[in-house]
């Protein structure tokens, strides 16, 4: 029986039992509707690049498409990015808003953000706040953006915006909201009645129930045996993978018991598969009725579970059904409903329907048991006092480090009566601490004698268990207790609190977030220098832009996935298959002898050492591959994967595993085999002060950053007669036609690439997306059919290096005037298991001195590379300089703070004079009132002894270099004088097409309409240099104006004085004159120059929790002459919150045992989302730059410098933490912060302890 789905009003008509039974929403959309506006990243629920909305024909919502699975939206209308607009039915007014305010970048993540806004809208009736907007945005990542244009694009459409709206054309249609119906009938499409159960041919069954009694008979055809599961949203498959032997799907959302809900004076009945957002809704209203005031609180903590998306389609009982199955989930759906001392109804037949307790219900081992409802009574607030609490490592859509519930019972003497005080994310089996809801029995919770028992045992009861990647015992039974100090303080008389402790109740309040961006333009140059929406802008708002995976390609194209060794520095004996080639679907396996020509997926003849495809003996690092598994669809390629047995030899004697920086110098004497001197300095030993006035010396540690691009590792290779067609995420096509020539020793003439655009680089498409790219390509060479590479989330963190770790050991003598007079500074960076990719001699040297003075004998620079048990590190934003800078910066902090001066002064006693840092720092200072700020926070921190302030300041001189070429051509059109440009760099997101098209309009002397920027490839963009380093743009644009003005000197004899540019070139043509021109730009076109950059970052912290704001953030770099002001702006923003995210939450953790990355998902792995960047961002490029012969028409690169400028945040956390350890009564020490300084390092070295934790 067939089955129609609508999606955008137009019917797609399907044989269920034709799929897969667990096909994915996303799946169908993009393979079946062969709509590729919807993208996928992570497939988890964690990134939002899937959103799309669905309508039941009542209300419309969002949902995460890799989630939803299709099986359930039979009933539901499906609205997709493109179908809410396009460039031939007209733009959606979100999608225009968004593009015109300059709120994409790469643009991979913008139809989810599109989508969202959509569905906020469609919620809210059109009408929502923009504090509603901006905390809807918690499950979209931007990794290129830094949110802040984004959010200025959504908060326009809120009824109390104050966003200026003035560059956004308003016209009419932005009052119809609605996503565009069937383009037939103009109706929305209806849509078919739902079955009631199906089997398909490997025996699984679907089963659609529509009441209690239908769920059960369903669960009775499940065998003892048989795995089943009942569909509630399938959210939970985000948080631990759903069994892939499930035979029986019980779809439970058309059971109408299970969603309703009822009050009544005494208690609230919820049914149990209630949506969170559902739940949200019903607990909001029934907050107003006497009795039920506490559940705003309820509310509020739900708001932290998630995300919108996931919280629009998981259920209630599916999150309390996750905890039964995994107990160490750290539910907040279970700490809050357990504090609440909710019941649950379970069923275990139709007439078999029983009340218990939460934990009574967690403990029954019946597995078909039926959760129908959930009772939470009444707590009147005279009687009842009830708080909740999670701490995550950002703001939003993170699961707690730990979360917990408090309720009190209060007699007529204000004495605790009964007490429910519950924890999770302790350990599995801890959750009330019994101790001391006996001990508050009696006495009122605010007795000094009380609270210092309390504190006095509780930390000791926790024991919380280690498990990594989990944050360590010590900080989660330290934050337990802080949250439970901080439900004192909040709920406590005034008169019971000292007015400095009083702060420390409350958790961080953000207020709305804000910008502010200045930069002058040029109007003579125009197009050029002015602020000109993004070339893609709409067509990647709309969803239209196509990347990689968006080529289509016939339906008999196959898809891969990689097999990964797991046991490191043993050799592979045999491999084999056998079952995983049995496994259906799968159509071959290849490993290294299966490769025609050489195993390497980097080019020795590029300079790298050559690094395996697919190992073929000595395994480097976990998961390195050793095979790829071709199969139908990719979930049977992904399955298969785990079906390959490889056997090993043992590692040598000597073989010490060490995935990690930190594995090597935990050793009192590091193994010297793994350390190479990469940088020696010529100077034997450094010219110290005899005397020093002071000596510092320190240790400074920064840890990987994963680039976290929104478009994974792709590849796609269509064999087309004789040769190969490839589609690859690639940043430098140069080099990936050249390893996958060689690897099928084929000639390079007959691989030819071409790529539109990438969502996103950073560093990790310059070479390691060549190993899908390889291993695509040889699956397509042997099956002779396309074949579609996309790696999973998991699999490029497992095997993508990351930016290199690096560990400072300084040594320096200082005058008291805070003058540096010498210098030493050891460096060692995390190679991975090779040196590839190294910035140790490169930006890491280059930047190590930062803006300060010093001579050829005062300052000593010996760089390292070690050598570890992981993937080869790779270059990522900035590489080198993120280090170099802030290695430098960090000296400089900690010299002011041990000659205790402020860190600007000692700064300025440092800069050379005659550098022009010399006049912007105290500039800066004194238009961002730095000096008054201190004394403010002076102020504030003492005043409050559990939330501190503090403001960093950070200096930035970034060398930019230019080297390689990189050819373009120009193509002029005689029909209508329109122009295309193509070349051998890539638009990732940086604005290089935008510039390029402005360069040549403003050359050619035509409107910017008239060009347009082609798909870069190998033909016209052949032997170019890699896009990175912040110089593509430069450099193409470069090639581009000789290439204008060749063309300009060909129009010459055909202009005429009044002709307009069409008329010219319609000339040129009748003359036979040669339209097409192309040239290169090469080393030595232009010269180096420096950027220069200053931050002031100030924060608030959470004594309690480790939790923090950033409040304001101030930035001034120097851009030159920007070509194109609003990209430079993007730039700016989007690589200091990429560098905020390095600092402050991305912490990556290898298992020391095996060498497995732990945090390889986004479960457990966080960049910065829209709730994190800075309260009040403001960016200024400098003005009135002098015109500058370096660089391009004065220009400066903005891509990678200001992500060196993010460590302030640090140096602004050291001045909190040290008014929190004064307060604490240490000794004035210097405490090493690093990258990442997550809540953890915060709380851990804010020096408190629990016995001290008093109300007054
Ligand atoms: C990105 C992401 C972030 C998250 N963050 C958090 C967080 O911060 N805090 C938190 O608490 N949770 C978090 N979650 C978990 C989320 O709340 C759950 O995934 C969701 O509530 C599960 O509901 P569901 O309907 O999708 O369950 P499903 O995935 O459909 O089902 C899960 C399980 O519940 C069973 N089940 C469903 N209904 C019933 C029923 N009526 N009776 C008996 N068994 C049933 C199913 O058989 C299945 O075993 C997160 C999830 C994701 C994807
Ligand atoms: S792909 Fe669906 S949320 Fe990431
Ligand atoms: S624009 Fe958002 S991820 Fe690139």
């Amino acid at each position: 029986m067939s089955t129609t789905f609508t999606i955008n009003g137009q019917p797609y008509t399907v044989n269920l039992t034709d799929l897969p039974p667990d096909i994915t929403l996303n799946t169908f959309i993009r393979e079946h509707a062969q709509l590729t506006a919807t993208k996928f990243m992570c497939l988890e629920g964690g990134c939002g690049a899937c959103v799309c909305a669905v309508s039941d024909g009542k209300s419309t919502w969002t949902v995460n498409s890799c989630l939803k699975l299709l099986n359930t939206c039979a009933q539901l209308e499906i609205i997709t990015c493109e179908g809410l607009g396009n460039h031939q039915s007209g733009y959606h007014p979100i999608q225009k808003r968004l593009a015109k305010m300059n709120g994409t970048q790469c643009g991979f993540c913008s139809p989810g953000f599109v989508m969202n806004m959509y569905g906020l809208m469609e919620q809210h009736g059109g009408r929502v706040t923009m504090e509603e907007v901006e905390n809807s945005f918690g499950g979209n990542i931007c990794r290129c953006t830094g949110y802040r244009p984004i959010l200025d694009a959504m908060k326009s459409f809120a009824v109390d915006s104050t966003i200026d709206a003035t560059q956004v054309i308003l016209d009419i249609e932005d009052v119809n909201m609605k996503a565009r119906n069937c383009p037939k009938t103009g109706k929305a499409c209806r849509r078919t009645c739902r079955q009631s159960k199906l089997i398909f041919e490997d025996g699984s069954q679907w089963y659609w129930p529509s009441s209690l009694a239908e769920v059960f008979e369903a669960l009775e055809n499940v065998g003892n045996s048989d795995e089943f599961m009942l569909v509630g949203g399938n959210t939970a498959h985000g948080v631990y993978r759903r069994s892939p032997d499930i035979k029986h799907f019980i779809d439970v959302n058309g059971v109408e018991d299970l969603h309703h809900y009822s009050s009544d004076k005494d208690k609230l009945t919820l049914g149990a598969n209630l949506s969170l957002t559902e739940t949200m809704e019903i607990i909001r209203s029934t907050s107003k009725q006497s009795g039920f005031e506490y559940l705003d609180v309820l509310w509020h903590h739900i708001d932290l579970v998630a995300n919108v998306p996931v919280r629009n389609s998981g259920t209630l009982a599916g999150n309390i059904c996750t905890k039964k199955e995994h107990p160490e989930f750290p539910s907040d759906i279970f700490i809050s409903f357990e504090a609440l001392d909710v019941k649950v109804i379970a069923m275990k037949g139709i007439d078999d329907e029983q009340e218990m307790t939460l934990e009574e219900f967690l403990g029954d081992q019946d597995r078909k048991m039926l959760l129908k409802a959930f009772i939470l009574p009444s707590y009147p607030k005279d009687k009842y006092i009830y708080d909740s609490f999670k701490i995550m490592p950002r703001a939003q859509n993170a699961h707690a480090y730990v979360n917990a519930g408090f309720l009190l019972e209060l007699d007529g003497n204000s004495k605790v009566k009964s007490a429910r005080i519950c924890f999770g994310g302790i350990r599995p089996d801890f959750i009330h601490a019994t101790d001391i809801e006996q001990l508050m029995v009696g006495h009122s919770p605010y007795e000094s004698n009380l609270v210092e028992q309390t504190f006095s045992k509780l930390e000791d009861m926790f024991k919380p268990d280690e498990v990594l990647p989990d944050a360590s015992p010590a900080y989660r039974s330290k934050l337990a207790c802080g949250l439970l100090y901080k439900f004192l303080l909040k709920h406590a008389p005034d008169a019971e609190v000292s007015g400095k402790f009083k702060s420390g109740g409350q958790l961080l309040q953000r207020p709305l977030s804000s910008g502010l961006q200045l930069f002058t333009t040029q109007k003579q140059t125009y197009p050029v220098t002015q602020a000109v929406q993004k070339l893609e802008g709409m067509i990647q708002c709309s969803g239209e832009a196509t990347y990689m995976n968006d080529v289509l390609t016939t339906s008999n194209s196959v898809y891969c996935a990689f097999v990964g060794a797991t046991k490191v520095g043993a050799t592979i004996d045999q491999i084999d298959a056998s079952e995983a080639l049995q496994h259906p679907g799968v159509v071959a396996f290849y490993t290294a002898k299966d490769i025609p020509g050489t195993n390497t997926f980097c080019e020795p003849s590029f300079g790298y050492e050559a690094e395996e495809i697919f190992c073929s003996g000595l395994v480097r690092h976990s998961e390195q591959p050793v095979g790829v598994i071709v199969a139908l669809t990719a979930d049977q390629a992904q399955r298969a994967t785990k079906l390959v047995k490889i056997s090993y030899s043992n590692p040598s004697s000597g073989f010490k595993l060490m995935p990690s920086l930190k594995d090597v110098f935990s050793s009192e004497t590091p193994d010297a085999s793994r350390i190479i001197p990469l940088v020696i300095s010529k100077l034997k030993e450094v010219k110290f002060s005899d005397k020093p006035e002071l000596e510092v010396r320190g240790i400074f540690e920064m840890g990987l950053q994963y680039h976290f691009t929104m478009e994974p590792q792709t590849t796609i290779i269509v064999p087309f007669e004789d040769g190969l067609k490839v589609f690859s995420a690639t940043q430098w096509i140069d080099q990936t036609q050249s390893v996958i020539a060689h690897t099928l020793q084929m000639k390079a003439k007959d691989v030819q690439l071409e790529v539109r655009r990438l969502g996103g680089g950073y560093g990790c498409k310059i070479s390691r997306g060549n190993q899908v790219a390889c291993a695509a390509a040889l699956a397509a060479h042997k099956l002779n059919r396309p074949v579609r590479f996309v790696q999973s989330l998991e699999s490029m963190m497992d095997c993508n290096g990351k930016r290199w770790a690096c560990r400072s050991e300084y040594q320096c003598h200082v005058k008291t005037s805070g003058r540096i007079v010498g210098l030493s500074n050891e460096f060692y960076e995390d190679a991975g298991w090779n040196t590839n990719e190294s910035p140790v001699q490169g930006h890491s040297t280059f930047t190590a001195a930062n803006c300060y003075e010093f001579t050829d004998s005062n300052f000593k620079l010996s760089g390292h590379a070690v050598l570890t048990d992981a993937p080869s590190s790779t270059w990522c934003r900035a590489p080198g300089s993120v280090e170099g800078i802030a290695m430098m910066e960090n000296i400089i902090e900690h010299v002011a703070f041990e000659i205790q001066k402020d860190p600007a002064e000692v700064r300025l006693a440092n800069i050379s004079k005659k550098s022009k840092m010399a006049t912007l720092l105290p500039e800066f200072l004194k238009t961002r009132e730095y000096y008054s700020r201190r004394k403010e926070i002076e102020v504030f921190n003492a005043n409050n002894r559990w939330k501190k302030r503090g403001l960093g300041l950070s200096l930035m001189n970034f060398p930019v270099i230019y080297i390689g070429q990189f050819p373009a051509t120009v193509t002029i059109y005689h029909v209508d004088g329109t122009v295309v440009v193509t070349h051998g760099g890539i638009e990732m997101g940086q604005g290089m097409n935008t510039k390029i098209a402005q360069v040549a309009a403003y050359t050619l002397g035509i409107d910017l309409s008239y060009v347009k920027v082609e798909s870069s490839t190998t033909i016209n963009g052949a032997n170019s240099m890699v896009t990175g380093y912040a110089i593509g743009s430069e450099s193409v644009c470069y090639a581009v104006r000789k290439i204008c003005e060749t063309l300009n000197a060909r129009l010459k004899p055909v202009r005429k004085a009044k002709a307009t540019w069409v008329e010219t070139v319609e000339a040129a043509n009748a003359q036979l004159i040669n339209l097409i021109a192309s040239d290169h730009y090469k080393t030595g076109d232009m010269q180096n120059y420096q950027v220069l950059g200053l931050a002031l970052s100030e924060v608030e912290m959470d004594v309690l929790t480790g939790n923090i704001l950033i409040r304001r953030v101030d930035i001034l770099e120097d851009a030159g002459e920007s070509l194109s002001p609003w990209i430079d702006v993007g730039q700016v923003e989007g690589a200091f919150v990429m560098g905020l995210g390095y600092w402050l939450s991305e912490l990556l953790i290898y298992e020391g045992d095996n060498g497995r990355l732990l945090t390889n998902r986004t479960w457990n792995y966080k960049p910065l989302g829209a709730k994190d960047i800075p309260i009040d961002f403001r960016v200024e490029l400098v003005h009135n730059p002098r015109p500058s012969s370096a660089g391009f028409m004065g220009s400066k690169a903005t891509g990678e410098p200001p992500c060196c400028l993010a460590v302030s945040v640090i140096f602004a956390l050291q001045q909190a933490l040290q008014s929190a350890r004064q307060d604490a009564g240490l000794p004035r020490e210097w405490l090493r912060l690093g990258a990442p300084t997550t809540p953890e390092t915060l709380l851990l070295n804010a020096g408190h302890q629990v016995s001290e934790f008093k109300l007054k």
